[in-house]
This record gives C-alpha cells, structure tokens and sequence, in this order.
C-alpha cells in the first residue's frame, strides 16, 4: 500500500521577544474540543493569576512541522501542560497523533527533557479497556527522559463528571505554579478568580443585503479543497439508501450510499468516513422557543471585541458566516447531549429570575455535584430540557453558540465498501439511536435518525446531502490475499468486512489467490436483524468467505454470541493464528470486543498450552505487529 502523504500544518511562530517573563505551554490532544476547551480554562484562568508569565495554548499538530521540529521546540520547553484525550482502542486524537507516533518510538531514550517540569490532564472513559492510556503513557516516558512531574497524571473520566476531574486536578496545579511562578509581592494570585463565561459578538444582518445572502459555500462547506479533512468536509448527495432490518424488527438500520464520484474524495478499504448531520426540525423548533428568538434571526458570529482584539480564551472561530437561526441551530449546535457545567453556568448569568440563576449556579459548583451528577448525568437530560426547566434563562446568542451549546460534531463510520467494487460510493451501516431516557424522553440520535430519514437521489432530485471526509484507519486487510483471516463482527461490526469482502473479491476477479476467511456474525434473530443476509451467502458461495459462523443471541432459550462460537472452534482459530494468520474485530467496545479478547486469550492460552503470562504476551505480540486489529467504539 502506498505511503500517505502527510501535509504538516505547522504554521511559522513569530520569533519572540525576550521580555523576562516565564513561559509556560499547553499542548492539547482533541477530537470533539473537550481537551482544547480544559487547556483554554487553565490557561485563562492562569493568566490572571500570574502576571508574570505567559501562556500559550497549542494544538499538538500545529507546535511543529515534522519530527526533529518537535525534538527541538520540546528542548527548549521549561513548563509545560498535556491535556490529552484517549479514544477508542486506546489511539490518540487525530491531531496528537503525529506527535504520539514519534514520541513514543522516534525517541532514543536519554534525559534531554532535564529542564521540563510538566503535569499531564488526561481525558478519558473507565468503561473502555485502554483507559487514559495515552496520556498515562506520555507522562511515564516524559519522566523517564528527565522531566520534573509537577503533579500525578490526571485521569480524567467521561462516564462520570470529567469537568469535576479537571477541576480538583487543576486544584493541584495551583500551588505547583504558585512557587514557581508568583512573585514574592504579587498578590494576585491571592484574589479568587471567578470564570468568564465565554461569549461571541453577535452582528445581526439585514436580509436584503445582497452580499452577505446565505449560499452554501459561505457556510464552509465548499467543495473543491483538494485536502478534505474535518475542517474541510466535502459536500455529496445521498444516492441510495435501504432498511436493512426486516419489517418483523422493532429496531432500524441504515444503508446508506454516499455518491463522491466528481468530488476527488477518495477513500479505502478500511477507512472510517465523519458525517456532518443535522438536528431535526422538531429539535430546532424547539430551542427557538426557548431561546425565544424568530428563526429567521440573520446574523453572524465574531471572535473579535468591538475594536478588533481577540476575545478571551481565544475561542474558535465561528464555524458559519451569515445565516439565518434555524441554520446554525439545525448544523451547529449539539442541543440534545447533556449540559456542562460551564453551559449551566452560563444560562445562570442570563437568567432573569434570581431562584433560577441560584439553582442553575449550585448545579454546577462543587457543592452541587451530587445533584448535577442526579439531575444532569443520570437522567440523560438535554440541553433543551435543562433549558426547558429554566424557562427564564434566555442566553443572548454569542453566549449560546460560545458557551451553551457545544458545537455539533461529526459522527464517524466504519466504511461498509470498497473502492475496488465502489470507487464513487461510500456506504455506511447505520444502527438508529431511538431511545427513552430516565425522564421519558425519547432520545433520537441526531446522525443515525438524519440517515434514516434521508432522501436518495434515486428517490428524488431533492436528495439530502451531507457534508463528510474521510479518515484513514489502520483497519486493513494484509498485503497478500492468501493469509488466512478471522473477521469478528456482530451487528453493525460487519460495516468494515463487508468492505474487505468487496475487496477480495476484486482480488480474486483479477485473478488472486485467496487464503481462507473466516467470518463471525452475530445478532439477535435470523428473521429480523441479520444484515446483508444475502450478499453475505453470495459471498460464501463464490468461495470469498470460506466460512460464516452465525451467532444469534435471541432466537434459543440460551444467548448465543460470536465469542461462544470461537470457544467452539477453538483448535481452527488456534491453527490459523499460529500460522501467521489475521484477527479482526469491529464493534462495541465495551462488551463484545472486550468479551472476544478474553475469549481470544483464553484459546491462545489452551491451545499454545501456554501460562497466563506468555498467553498475554502472545496476545500483546500480535497487535503489536499489527496482525490483530480491532475498530471498535
Ligand atoms: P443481545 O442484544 O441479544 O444481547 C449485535 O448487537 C449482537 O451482539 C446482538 O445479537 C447482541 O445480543 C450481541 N451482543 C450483545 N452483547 C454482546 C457481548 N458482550 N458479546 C458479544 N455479543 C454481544
């Protein structure tokens, strides 16, 4: 496979001037901005503790052009903060990971990173195998080479309130930086500091103005980039689009087909595509009542103040240029996830009723935990019901948009083609989100319900369209088609072997080999939710899938799933392994992947007839050489 072509993103840096003061950097690893926005409130808050020091707040991506820049910059780093996040099968973020990667084996050991005292913020979820590995890892090999460790890495823990984690690490923080940073007559520091909520500077246009009509590519959306990423996604129709459950199902699924044919996306075996969706009208009719403001509001959001300086936190720029409510509300704001603290902190400042603000304000303070953590976290309550309770929190909109509602975030699939039998289509499997929350509500996943609902252009000349890009994974079949390959993939995990099949079977069109492939299916009944049922027996039949083992887990008085079916045929998956074959596993995370790697040790440790501890390494051995993969969530 060819090498990708990375395009650094390192922006030159104005040299900077001496001026004495002490300089502190803090790097941040981020997927959906949770990281960044921990990384701007330190450094915020940091600011205006410390006069004496400066802060810079760094995209890891950005900080350097390629390894040796990251080598030299890091050098010459004397105190600096990681906020790094940890993402499925414990990877780091797309834009930590060029830094990870060379970190972590370009490095020759040695103690070059002498003069760095640090402190690591790791971002992360307890439910998943790999928890906080990258940013535990990044900590122990910056102490291993030489730096200082300010305070213990910081494990940061999304099931629960990660907001409450980096508010007592950040409590730790403080009396680190105080005897490094404070003046002996600075007292400063000695003020408490309250949060600035932050805030936009809305402009609100008049609608006739010609030059600011809304078009599609104001909005960002333009395609002709010619690097398509999540800042620059590629706008294609939906051409095809199909139920996979049969009517006896009470749940859905989706096919869906992107057309990219003409667009220059391109995509491969394996990749994963990110979808930008849209709220449903339902849900935007809704936070217009709340927010009490016509949809048709024209405006704009700006970053600047009045006379053009940077407002504080250096927010992101607004993703939209003029548009009307209903568009930003319907593509930019996440109004269904629940409220952080920071959101009810700022509904608390605009709301008239003082009982209101009281409340809104001991939710989210430390002696409001128990309650945010009842009331917020294990209700599942929205964004618009929390709004919906504080009927007079009425948030202008560059408070909204900046500090309400986080911004819509892309969904991400596994690619259920190949381009090899699909060089225009990407398609998706899709399983719908429909369900009801402790308090009644039915919760519609926003991008799962927009597929569902979506109009192919084989339909309709008025198709639905999406925005998307594709991001490459290392989920690939190996070099030589006649390895044997074990697929594990129940539900929806099938999306990545449908795409490998596909891809075998251009193999063998032209005229491959093919070595052995077995595949591990599972759902909960044959009549209902067995997906592509008869492509899967086509491939069988044309020898691409030498064998499909079915596990259905509601059909018998017994669950049967994938991992009892490999028990079963443990001496095959043990031959086939320690012939130099390939494991793949696509799906949950949290149950079934975690259930087939035990599964996957407990056959490594019969079979081999090896102890707990070669059996570990065995399994350890072949990830690490990349011959048992997994692209799990
Ligand atoms: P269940 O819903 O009947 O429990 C696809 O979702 C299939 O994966 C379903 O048949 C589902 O079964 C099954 N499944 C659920 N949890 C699993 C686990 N921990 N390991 C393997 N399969 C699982």
């Amino acid at each position: 496979e060819p090498p990708r072509i990375v395009v650094p993103k390192a922006r030159a840096e104005p040299e900077e001037v001496d001026d004495g003061k002490k300089k502190v950097t803090i790097f941040f690893g981020t997927q959906t901005g949770t990281a960044e926005g921990f990384a701007k409130a330190l450094a915020e808050e940091a600011k205006a503790r410390y006069q004496q020091a400066k802060f810079r707040v760094l995209d890891l991506d950005d900080y350097a052009a390629d390894d040796e820049d990251y080598e030299e910059k890091m050098k010459k780093e004397t105190l600096a903060f990681f906020f790094l996040a940890t993402y499925g099968d414990g990877e780091p973020t797309d834009n930590a990971a060029r830094f990870y990667k060379w970190f972590t084996e370009g490095k020759e050991k040695g103690d070059w990173l002498k003069n760095l005292q640090y402190g690591v913020f790791g971002l992360g979820n307890r439910q998943y195998e790999h928890f906080n590995k990258i940013a535990i890892v990044v900590d122990n090999l910056i102490a291993e080479q030489g730096g200082n460790r300010l305070v213990p890495v910081g494990l940061g823990d999304d099931d629960q309130c990660i907001e409450d984690d980096f508010t007592a690490w950040r409590e730790l923080v403080w009396p680190e930086l105080d005897k490094l940073l404070r003046d002996e007559d600075d007292s400063s520091a000695a003020t408490p500091y309250t949060a600035a909520v932050l805030e936009y500077r809305a402009v609100f246009h008049d609608q006739t103005d010609e030059s600011i009509l809304e078009n599609g590519s104001a909005n960002g959306y333009a395609n002709g980039n010619s690097v398509y990423d999540a800042q620059h996604p590629c706008r294609v129709i939906v051409a095809v689009k199909r139920e996979l459950h049969t009517p006896l199902s009470d749940r859905s699924c989706t096919h869906l087909e992107f057309d990219i044919a003409g667009t220059g996306l391109a995509y491969e075996t394996g990749d994963h595509v990110g979808v930008y969706c849209e709220n449903l009208l339902e849900t935007v009719e809704e936070a217009e009542r709340l927010l009490n403001m016509p949809p048709q509001t024209y405006f704009s959001l700006h970053t600047d103040k009045e006379d053009g300086t940077p407002l504080s936190g250096g927010a992101l720029p607004p993703p939209f240029s003029p548009c009307t409510l209903r568009t930003a509300l319907t593509r930019y704001a996440d109004l269904l996830n629940a409220p952080k603290k920071t959101a009810l902190t700022a509904l608390a400042a605009h709301a008239s009723d003082p009982s209101e603000a009281e409340r809104l304000r001991h939710l989210a303070s430390p002696d409001g935990k128990e309650e945010y953590a009842q009331y917020v976290v294990s209700s599942q309550r929205s964004l618009l019901e929390v709004m919906a309770d504080f009927p007079s929190a009425k948030p202008p909109l560059g408070v909204f948009f900046a500090a309400v509602a986080p911004r819509l975030q892309p969904r991400y699939y596994s690619i259920s083609s190949s381009p090899k039998i699909a060089p225009n289509r990407i398609n998706v499997t899709c399983a719908l989100v429909y369900e009801k929350t402790p308090t009644g509500r039915i919760h519609k996943g926003v991008c799962s319900t927009w597929m569902k609902n979506a109009v192919p252009s084989e339909e309709s000349l008025d198709c639905s369209a999406a925005p998307v890009f594709v991001r490459t994974s290392n989920f690939r079949l190996p070099a030589d088609p006649k390895v044997p390959i074990i697929m594990i993939g129940p539900g929806t995990g099938l999306a990545p072997f449908r795409g490998f099949l596909q891809e075998r079977l251009a193999l063998k069109e032209s005229g491959a080999e093919l070595g052995p492939a077995i595949l591990f299916f599972g759902c909960r009944n044959s009549k209902m939710d067995f997906i592509y049922e008869d492509e899967l027996s086509n491939f069988v039949k044309a020898g691409i899938i030498s064998e499909l083992v079915l596990a259905f887990s509601r059909e018998g008085p017994t669950k049967e799933y994938v991992q009892h079916k490999m028990a079963q045929r443990a001496l095959d998956l043990w031959n086939i392994i320690s012939e130099g074959g390939y494991i793949y596993v696509c799906g949950d995370a949290k149950g079934m992947a975690r259930d087939v790697h035990r599964t996957l040790h407990t056959i490594v440790q019969e079979q081999g007839s090896l102890d707990s501890s070669k059996t570990e390494s065995f399994v350890k051995n072949l990830q690490m050489t990349g011959r048992y993969l997994r692209d799990v969530w």
